[in-house]
């Protein structure tokens, strides 16, 4: 392997000591032996573990037929999951398209869009009156078949297509991607015929974005899933090796090392908008994986330098509880140098003629120099650039730095319980059939 992501960790010193980092070493170990043998909490839900080796050419060449038909008759494509089901492709189409897609410049096939990742009426208004006149299909997206947001948006844009080009039709344009045999969406294709693909009962929503989860609308947007899986096969091969110099041991062993010193707030920083919603799928990987027991490090994130002007106050010279990770992109995919201007009535003329990614990795490495020396551990990941092949290295390691580190916390990172709570409450107030006493119970709360 010739380029590949990289950690550093060597700016954590202001808050621990390398010795503090390495007499870890042994819990990690024994994390990732956990994560390998699946011997402990959670051990039902390791099939991202060796995913991207059993993801066989069969498959990717059926999600890519599924991708064409959709690329060739569809103007846009609205994929609808929320949580796992969303984020993964989101992170990855944002950080692959062209930052003016959405607006229909550079664009690589159909608009993908999304739904069902909120309950926000003028969305969905909105969405719905977006696609009237336009030549539309949809890639439905729930492992349980039964949430409720997806299976709102679902069957609002599944009416709206039925009506425009006919039932059979529509047919033909929906993709579902579910369990193999339970809920209401796997009824539902079933019975309308839809192409299905299946989400693997062991491999959780948060970890499934090199399943058919993410694969699917990734290739819809014209990109290539099958570097994605290689980028993720590289990884797989040198993370699953329980050994010194084990970049996810290192990364678990730092972030518990710091909590451990009272650092509970981790923030993914990046220099590139392209990586926002890269950020936002970390968020929900660490958030749901970690955050439970009343334990767990509170991920955040920040887009530098945009959010240096917002948040940099407080990352600067608030309460010394934070620690950066940082999202490093070594190139950038063009080109753009500062223009001379002979009257330099700006004062710009002093970085005339460099690169502006030159000025945004000085503007990176200020940032960390001021940080390390304000009392904030930073760690950093250098990823080559932003290309199918990285982002799938990237993906594999926080995925298995996320089980390893979990472990080390002390929680099963594999379920999500905490996050049933809302929904009940939700259906006992919409008096959903079943919920007869709870509803009883929360009115009487009122
Ligand atoms: O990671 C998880 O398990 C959750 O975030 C789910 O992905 C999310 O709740 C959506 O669930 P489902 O795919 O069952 O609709």
């Amino acid at each position: 392997m010739d380029k590949q992501i990289l950690l550093d960790v060597k700016n954590v010193h202001n808050a621990v000591s390398a010795e503090a980092i390495a007499a870890l070493e042994p819990e990690a170990k024994e994390a990732l032996n956990h994560v390998l043998n699946k011997d402990a909490a959670g051990n039902d839900f390791l099939g991202w573990v060796d995913l991207p080796t059993r993801t066989d050419v069969a498959l990717l060449a059926d999600i890519n037929a599924s991708a064409q038909e959709l690329r060739k008759n569809c103007d846009v494509v609205v994929s609808i999951g929320i949580g796992g089901s969303y984020l993964g492709a989101k992170a990855v189409i944002e950080a692959l398209n062209d930052s003016f897609a959405a607006y229909g410049h550079r664009q690589n096939g159909p608009v993908m869009l999304f739904a069902g990742q909120n309950i926000g009426e003028d969305y969905l208004f909105e969405l719905q009156d977006y696609l009237q006149d336009k030549s539309f299909g949809i890639i439905v997206i729930s492992k349980s078949g039964t949430t409720t947001e997806p299976a709102i948006a679902f069957r609002l844009l599944k009416e709206q297509l039925e009506a425009k080009i006919g039932k059979a039709e529509a047919a033909k344009r929906i993709v579902a991607i579910t369990d193999a045999k339970r809920g209401a969406l796997r009824k539902l294709a079933d019975e309308e015929g839809y192409k299905t693909f299946i989400i693997e009962d062991s491999v959780g929503g948060r970890f499934s974005v090199l399943s058919p989860v993410g694969l699917l609308p990734i290739a819809v947007a014209g990109y290539d899933i099958n570097a994605l899986i290689e980028g993720a096969r590289q990884m797989e091969a040198e993370l699953t090796k329980p050994a010194p110099g084990n970049m996810a041991m290192l990364y678990a062993a730092t972030r518990n090392a710091l909590y451990r010193a009272g650092k509970k707030t981790e923030i993914l920083v990046n220099y590139n908008p392209k990586l926002h919603y890269f950020a936002e799928w970390w968020k929900q990987l660490y958030g749901e994986s970690e955050g439970k027991d009343h334990k767990g490090i509170f991920p955040a994130a920040v887009d530098f330098t945009t959010d240096l002007h917002s948040m940099g106050q407080w990352i600067q010279d608030g309460e010394r509880t934070i620690f950066e990770t940082v999202l490093s992109v070594e190139n950038s995919d063009n080109e753009k140098r500062i223009p001379q201007d002979k009257d330099n009535l700006d004062g710009l003329n002093y970085i005339a003629d460099k690169r502006i990614d030159e000025v945004n990795k000085m503007a990176e490495l200020g940032t960390r120099l001021a940080h390390v020396d304000g009392g904030v551990p930073v760690m950093r990941v250098t990823i080559p650039a932003i290309k199918e092949l990285y982002l799938g290295q990237l993906i594999y390691f926080f995925e298995i730095s996320c089980g390893i580190s979990g472990y080390m916390l002390g929680v099963n990172p594999f379920n999500q319980p905490g996050v049933e709570a809302y929904k009940r409450n939700m259906f006992a107030l919409l008096a959903k059939p079943g919920y007869e006493e709870e509803t009883k119970a929360i009115r009487a709360k009122l």
